[in-house]
This record gives structure tokens, sequence and C-alpha cells, in this order.
């Protein structure tokens, strides 16, 4: 049972990077083009149904799974490395807001941020992912 539950919290894992790496870049191509354009229209249809369909749906799995584990498995609670984690999966989620709360802003036309700033804030959730990998599966502390 556990073995299961933990097999689901990493594919909902994955799910949810390739949506937080994907969902900015079709934004990014909103950005180079104008409402109304055939690109514009294409893109924001897509992050909408990534966003509906896959990286939202992700984010709350991995969090009932993750919570779960930690149910049945207590004694993690006196593991330095998972309260590191769950803080920085605090800060991942939020980056899932920020991205969602930007894209709402972009289809309306309003070019929120630069498009340079986006590429930059893209690669965050990467970063945070590789570090919190490491901490669950190496442990150092
Ligand atoms: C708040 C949300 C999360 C909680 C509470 C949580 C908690 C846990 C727990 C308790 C385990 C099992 C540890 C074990 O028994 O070996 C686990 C495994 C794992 N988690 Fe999470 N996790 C969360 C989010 C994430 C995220 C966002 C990632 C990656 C970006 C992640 C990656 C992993 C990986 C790779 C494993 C397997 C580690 C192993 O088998 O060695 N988790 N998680």
């Amino acid at each position: 049972m556990y073995l299961w539950v933990k097999a689901f919290h990493i594919i909902f894992v994955v799910a949810w990077m390739a949506g937080m790496l994907i969902y900015p870049r079709y934004k990014l191509h909103q950005l180079a083009s104008q409402p109304g354009e055939p690109l514009f229209e294409t893109m924001r249809e897509a992050a909408e149904r990534l966003r509906r369909i896959i990286l939202t749906p992700a984010m709350l799995a991995v969090w009932v799974l993750g919570l779960v584990l930690v149910a049945l498995n207590t004694g993690l609670l006196s593991s330095g490395w998972l309260w590191v984690k769950i803080v920085l999966v605090l800060g991942l989620s939020g980056m899932h807001g920020f991205f969602i709360s930007l894209g709402r802003k972009i289809d309306n036309g309003d070019a929120a941020v630069p498009a340079k700033n986006l590429k930059m804030l893209n690669e965050l959730p990467f970063v945070l992912m590789i570090i919190i990998t490491i901490l669950v599966v190496v442990r150092p502390f």
C-alpha cells in the first residue's frame, strides 16, 4: 500500500513539474503575439486546457498523496529533510499560483511581465524540483 501511494506520488510529481515547465512557455508565445491573433488564441486555449486537466489536478494529487505518505509513516515527522521539503513545496505551490494569475493577466492583453523575466522565472520550478528530490532521496539531515 505505502509503495503504491509513493509510486503515484512520484507520477503526479512528474506531471506537475511538466506542467510547470510548459505553462509559462505557452504564455511566452502569447506575449510574442496580440490578443485575437491565431497564435495568441491557440496558446491561450492550450494553456487553459493544461491548467485544468494536468497542472492543478497534479499539484493537488502530489499534496494529498504526500500527506498520506506522512500519515502512513509518522516517524518521518522527526526528519529535518521532510520539513525543509514541505517549505520548498509551499514555494513551488506559490509559484504555481503566481503563474496562473500571471497567465490570466496575459489572457486579458495585460503584458504583466517582460518576456525575459518570465523566461527566467520559468527555470525556478526546475531548480526547486532538483533540491526537493535530493532532499527526499539523499536525506542529508
Ligand atoms: C507537500 C507536498 C509533499 C509531501 C508532504 C511529500 C512527502 C513525501 C513522503 C512522506 C515521501 C516518502 C518518503 C519515503 O518513505 O521514502 C515522499 C517521497 C517522495 N517525494 Fe514527496 N512530498 C511532497 C511533494 C513532493 C514534490 C513537490 C516532489 C518533487 C518535486 C516530491 C518528490 C518525492 C520523491 C522523488 C519521493 C520518493 C523518494 C524515495 O523513494 O526515496 N515530493 N514524499
